[in-house]
């Protein structure tokens, strides 16, 4: 039965450029509904814990690293289909294969820096976004 809420964090380059706001806009503009937003920053350790499912990778070190280099914007966000629409809204993981118009397309650096991230399925959304929100931040 699919929820109708996904997870994303703005990722430290598109913090880091001042591209929050615009992001945020073009996600409105689709139809999200923010139920949860803040600004935060995660250890190394933290970083490692939320992307555990991907620790045999080879780019595990990389992106805990990465994704520790500075502020984040994580937000849970509500729509109807919300995690399938929210990974079309954001276009492919590696900016070079994203379609036009998409949020990696117009703010992404490479595969690394790549401005947003987006649960891949409903139950990811849940954890990720438990995660990072305790229920009563949850409106
Ligand atoms: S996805 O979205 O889960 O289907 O993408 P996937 O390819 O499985 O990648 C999982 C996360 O790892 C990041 N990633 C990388 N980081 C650094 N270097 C390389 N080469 C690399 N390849 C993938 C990718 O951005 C995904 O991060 P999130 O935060 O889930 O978007």
């Amino acid at each position: 039965m699919p929820t109708n809420r996904t997870f994303t964090m703005i990722k430290p380059d598109a913090v880091q450029d001042g591209n929050s706001g615009a992001i945020i806009k073009m996600i409105e503009e689709a139809g999200f509904r923010i139920v949860a937003l803040k600004k935060t920053q995660l250890t190394p350790e933290r970083a490692g814990e939320f992307y555990a499912v991907h620790k045999e990778r080879p780019f595990y070190n990389d992106l805990c690293k990465y994704m520790s280099s500075g502020p984040i914007v994580p937000m849970i966000l509500e729509k109807d289909n919300a995690v399938a629409d929210f990974r079309t809204l954001i276009g492919a993981t590696n900016p070079a294969n994203a379609d036009e118009g998409t949020i990696r397309k117009l703010f992404a650096k490479s595969i690394e820096a790549n401005a947003i991230h987006g649960s891949d399925s409903d139950e990811n959304a849940e954890i990720e976004g438990n995660f990072f929100f305790a229920h009563i931040e949850q409106f």
